[in-house]
């Protein structure tokens, strides 16, 4: 596993440009599967292990993926040759679920290993199975995967999502787009990569209207084609060199990112006294001492998002005051805290509340990255910590974060990424 050394203090200053989202591409290569003629090119796909094995997942099935050197990613989904995913791949990564709806809608089939639990929480996979079955497939667990069959086309229909979840309104959407007949989804997710599927299916040939509503309706039509698509810039890339403008007290112009996608975390930075300014092309972020405590609450978008939950407690904890933090999207997304905890974050926790009381200066150490924001949290800490922080297990941001220790450099912070962890060390004795 690779380690991250920062040398704290450096106030960042200049501009960064945000890639495409993450969470916005991986659904599009999912919907690919869906088109039965003609190929799909995502352009600027950004350089991340999520994206590489939802690429292997998807030639697992037949169909062709290949990464061009202009960040290019081309797909082909003309000949499947299996409706199910290899468990090696598929456990990979929650998102291999994703692959469900298209291939139940394409092929009446899939098979995909059943997502476990991880370390943000339990995240069943119910309501997906709840969407396909209400669009007339059979669902069944059995040896680890689950699996789904249709005899003939799927059928429109209505559903109601109990839980605002992103994965099951894309599946829904996803299985829908080839079904006979009308579905509405109700309750369905907002979040803008939802609204960017929506945008990609609707060049492929589908129907679909409502998306980024709360009811998204969808005209089932009998086949989709490739198409070419642009996915929207990654808002919590984006939020999160905001943040780290912010935390530093610095300069920060970020690039790409958009502020309607953004304005929950706007809204809570402006809140703790931060200047914020939508520039049309990219946010702007300024920030200097003294700064205001903030609560905040994690919700399903538009409200603040679960995501940079991990990354807006660690700068409210350079704040001085008292901030309430509660996460309502995952039951279990506080477990980075001991790890900031051990760099001088003052913070108790109770269920899924933090109490965050801000403290003079953050120190250094030597630490380790549960996930992939988890890891952001702790980067963001070091960037401030007093002296050498050393950040372990930061593969898990390399799921997220293309080039981050380049682009946080170009900012002025001293940071630099070892993928031998004797040499991380070395830098630190020899600094
Ligand atoms: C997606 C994002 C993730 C983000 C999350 C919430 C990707 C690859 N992942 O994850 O980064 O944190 O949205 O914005 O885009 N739930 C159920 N039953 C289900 C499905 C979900 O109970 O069938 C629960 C989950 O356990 C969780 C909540 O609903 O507590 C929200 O999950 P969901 O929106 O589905 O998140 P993901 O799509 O997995």
């Amino acid at each position: 596993m690779a380690t991250i050394k920062i040398r704290g203090g450096q106030r960042l200053t200049g501009t960064v440009r945000v890639d495409s989202a993450k969470n916005g591409v991986l659904p599009v290569i999912a919907a690919s599967l869906l088109a039965s003629t003609g190929e799909t090119v995502i352009e600027d796909v950004p350089v991340l292990t999520d994206v590489d094995h939802f690429a292997d997942l998807v030639r697992s099935l037949g169909a062709r993926a290949e990464h061009q050197p202009n960040g290019r990613l081309r797909l082909c989904a003309e000949q499947l040759t299996t409706s199910t995913a290899p468990y090696e791949l598929g456990r990979k990564m929650r998102a291999s679920i994703w692959i469900a709806g298209a291939l139940l809608a394409r092929t009446g089939h899939f098979r995909v290993p059943l997502p476990g639990g991880c370390n943000i929480g339990e995240r069943p996979v119910d309501q997906h199975i709840k969407g396909f079955e209400a669009l007339g497939a059979t669902v069944v667990i059995e040896h680890g995967y689950v699996e789904g069959y249709v005899k003939g086309r799927l059928k429109g229909a209505r559903v109601y999502l109990d839980i605002c979840s992103v994965g099951a309104t894309i599946n829904t959407m996803l299985a829908a787009t080839l079904a006979e007949g009308t579905t509405i989804i109700d309750n369905a997710a907002k979040e803008p990569e939802v609204v960017d599927l929506a945008n990609y299916l609707h060049t492929m040939g589908a129907q679909i209207w409502g998306a980024g509503t709360d009811t998204i309706r969808i005209e089932g039509v009998t086949s989709l084609h490739g198409a070419d698509h642009t996915v929207i810039p990654d808002r919590i890339e984006a939020g999160t060199y905001m943040i780290a403008a912010a935390i530093t007290r610095g300069d920060v112009f970020v690039e790409g990112a958009i502020f309607n996608h953004l304005s929950s975390l706007c809204a809570k930075l402006r809140e703790a006294g931060v200047e914020v300014e939508d520039n049309i092309t990219g946010i702007r972020v300024r920030a200097k001492d003294p700064l205001r405590a903030v609560d905040l609450k994690t919700l399903p978008h538009p409200g603040f998002p679960t995501d940079l939950q991990a990354q807006m407690l660690t700068f409210l904890s350079t704040v001085e005051g008292v901030s309430i933090v509660t996460e309502t999207v995952f039951e279990n997304r506080f477990l980075y805290i001991p790890e900031l905890r051990r760099m001088g974050v003052d913070v108790k926790t109770e269920g899924r509340t933090a109490v965050v009381e801000g403290v003079a200066q953050l120190s250094g150490a030597e630490v380790a990255a549960t996930d992939l924001r988890a890891g952001a949290a702790l980067v963001l800490a070091g960037l401030v910590g007093d002296g050498d922080t050393i950040i372990r297990d930061v593969d898990h941001l390399d799921r997220g974060y293309g080039d981050l220790v380049g682009k946080l450099r170009s900012l002025g912070a001293h940071i630099s990424r070892s993928d031998d962890e004797t040499s991380a060390l070395h830098l630190v004795q020899a600094n």
